[in-house]
């Protein structure tokens, strides 16, 4: 039985080889892509939209795994969201830096709207308490272990105790999120997330890179 879900993030493939990467992931029985998408505004890097969306989702029945670190301005939450909402888009990940109150309660009730899991990440140096109030209404928590722009960074140790906060919480009130992690996962740091307490993994340049060989092994050691 895996203990946990592993998301491979593409933003680390060479983009002309992409087609060969998911299809190395369908073939290791991979069942979620986590797609980073950037605005060079809330993080200074740009990545891919709605369009090379589509082209993944006709193509493979992988479920989407969406972090979106972009802030919303001049769009109402729901038009700005509305073209990314495809089909195998399960879940939805916004960054609670990006947004403002009304954003954030807004986000919430699109995704309840569109049957897709509410996500919320916090960036390394945000507090678990900043969220707290709206841990019972999120299917998961996305704990930044990097600040976010960038693949191929280090992990940040001070996010292993985040998650066993958001543990604590969890079980305190029963409540109902997974909690993800997502930066600088590889050989030397995906255990300490898992014993952590983490229930779904992602990972960038230790899965997407057309130079790995032992693709199957790698997974499967973050499936646990
Ligand atoms: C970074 C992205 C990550 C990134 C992870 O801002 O959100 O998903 O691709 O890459 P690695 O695993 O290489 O840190
Ligand atoms: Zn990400």
């Amino acid at each position: 039985m895996k203990k946990y879900i592993v998301a491979p993030s593409i933003l680390t493939a060479n983009f002309l080889e992409l087609k060969s990467d998911l299809d190395k992931l369908k073939k290791a029985k991979i069942k979620w892509i986590h797609y980073d998408v950037m605005d060079y505004n809330f993080v200074p890097n740009l990545s891919f939209g709605p369009k090379i969306l589509s082209d993944i989702v006709n193509n493979y029945d992988f479920k989407m795994d969406l972090h979106l670190m972009v802030k919303i301005v001049g769009f109402s939450v729901e038009d700005y969201l509305k073209p990314f909402i495809q089909k195998n888009v399960k879940q939805v990940t916004m960054h609670y830096e990006a947004l403002n109150k009304k954003q954030l309660i807004d986000f919430i009730k699109f995704c309840k709207k569109n049957n897709i899991n509410a996500s919320l990440s916090i960036n390394p140096n945000t507090e678990i308490n900043k969220i707290k109030k709206y841990l019972p209404n999120l299917q998961n928590i996305l704990v930044m272990s990097v600040n976010p722009g960038f693949g191929g960074q280090s992990f940040i140790k001070k996010s292993l105790d985040k998650i066993r906060l958001l543990n604590e919480i969890r079980n305190t009130n029963n409540y109902q999120y997974l909690i993800q992690v997502d930066g600088g996962i590889n050989e030397d740091t995906y255990k300490s997330v898992q014993e952590a307490g983490v229930d779904m993994i992602v990972a960038g340049s230790y899965l997407v890179d057309s130079k790995i060989k032992n693709l199957e092994e790698r997974i499967s050691k973050l499936e646990g």
